[in-house]
């Protein structure tokens, strides 16, 4: 049957049991603390955000006869729950689930989510004390495209498949490296790493099996982000932002980034930068500078402006791709003077 199909055939079901006089809801009593939305047929939403023990959560999934198993979505929050259990939810499924600031809550069964298998769309976990996710679950997940683990505490992320995910947002964890290996996740469009202690941890190749990917944040790791060459290679015709900003870099190696697009933002805002190289920034900027709208944020950043910038400086089209002030005078580097450069940097050698 067609997600259509099967939708209106669900739609009907539960209308009938309406007309017989069935809410979707088991009585108010029987699932408290937590509460049943009915909003509409096809939103009905389980907030269990004023329970405070497993055991109410568990009680009104599994203790209960629920008529109407579909729902639209589950909430949990501040509550002093610690893991979420096998079969905590029973048989009843969710498209979304958001489980947001629950400080003690470290782990999540490798079962518990099975019966949204099919149906879960969106997972937002964030602000919890989660220190391990089952992503192995991830490949059985066919209809999940968000999963934000957001300000968590994970330290270690295995390769991840999923066929669905379109945003993977791991920012503010403790993560120290991601396993290197066969990453498959080619309709991601968004995966973010920020606030991380990666350093070295990023895998080699980790974004060049991301087709889709338009958005690429790994900023402000601690300590100091090191970019070996050829680690950053993506390879999507859509990407539009990559963010590497406050990460003490001092310096890129050559090929350390590459794959940019004529749509692409790069933000090295915030580093340490000094000598903008040739070497590292010609093949970014050409790759970035084929009549398109792509830049480079070289903004807060210590920039010498010296004859290591020359080539750029005197390069109409590269001048003005690239955002950031010198050091010495706080001038803009797309109102450098290329004449200046020319003489300082070239024509003193020329006499020769
Ligand atoms: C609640 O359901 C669980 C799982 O089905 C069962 O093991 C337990 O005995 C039930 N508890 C009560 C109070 O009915
Ligand atoms: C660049 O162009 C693309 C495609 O036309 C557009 O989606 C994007 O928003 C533009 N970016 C900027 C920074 O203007
Ligand atoms: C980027 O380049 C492609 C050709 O490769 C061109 O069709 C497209 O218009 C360019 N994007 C922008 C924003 O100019
Ligand atoms: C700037 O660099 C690009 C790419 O290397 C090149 O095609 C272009 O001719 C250069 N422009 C000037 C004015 O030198």
């Amino acid at each position: 049957m067609s997600c259509i199909a099967m939708q209106s055939f669900l739609t009907l079901l539960l209308l009938s049991a309406v007309v017989r006089g069935q809410n979707p809801c088991p009585p108010y009593d029987e699932i408290a603390p937590c509460k049943c939305v009915y909003i509409s047929i096809t939103e009905v939403d389980i907030d269990c955000r004023f329970a405070a023990t497993i055991d109410d959560v568990f009680h009104a999934f599994n203790n209960i006869s629920w008529n109407f198993k579909n729902m639209r979505r589950f909430y949990l929050g501040l509550s002093e729950i610690e893991e979420l259990p096998e079969g905590v939810f029973g048989d009843i499924s969710f498209q979304e689930i958001r489980i947001t600031d629950n400080g003690m809550l470290r782990s999540i069964h490798n079962t518990a989510l099975r019966a949204s298998r099919d149906r879960l769309r969106v997972l937002r976990m964030e602000g919890n004390h989660l220190n391990s996710f089952p992503f192995d679950i991830l490949p059985e997940m066919t209809a999940l495209t968000e999963l934000t683990l957001y300000n968590n505490y994970l330290i270690f992320v295995p390769v991840i498949n999923s066929d669905s995910l379109e945003l993977l947002n791991l920012a503010n964890n403790e993560i120290t490296f991601l396993e290197e290996g066969p990453w498959s996740l080619p309709n991601l469009r968004e995966l973010r790493l920020g606030g991380n202690l990666v350093r070295e941890g990023l895998p080699l190749g980790l974004v060049s099996s991301m087709d889709s990917l338009v958005t690429f944040d790994c900023s402000w790791t601690q300590p100091n982000l090191l970019i070996p060459s050829g680690l950053l290679e993506f390879a999507s015709d859509a990407l539009q932002y990559v963010y590497l900003e406050g990460n003490d870099m001092s310096n890129l190696e050559p090929n350390a980034i590459s794959g940019l697009t004529n749509v692409t933002y790069l933000s090295l805002y915030g580093n340490n930068i000094q000598e903008v190289n040739e070497d590292t920034f010609k093949p970014l900027l050409e790759d970035v500078a084929i009549q398109g709208n792509g830049s480079i944020n070289l903004h807060a950043n210590p920039l010498n402006c010296g004859c290591d910038m020359a080539w750029l400086v005197m390069n109409d089209t590269f001048r003005e791709m690239v955002r950031g002030t010198c050091r010495k005078d706080g001038l803009l580097v797309s109102e450098l003077d290329p004449q200046v450069f020319e003489e300082l940097c070239f024509k003193r050698f020329l006499d020769f």
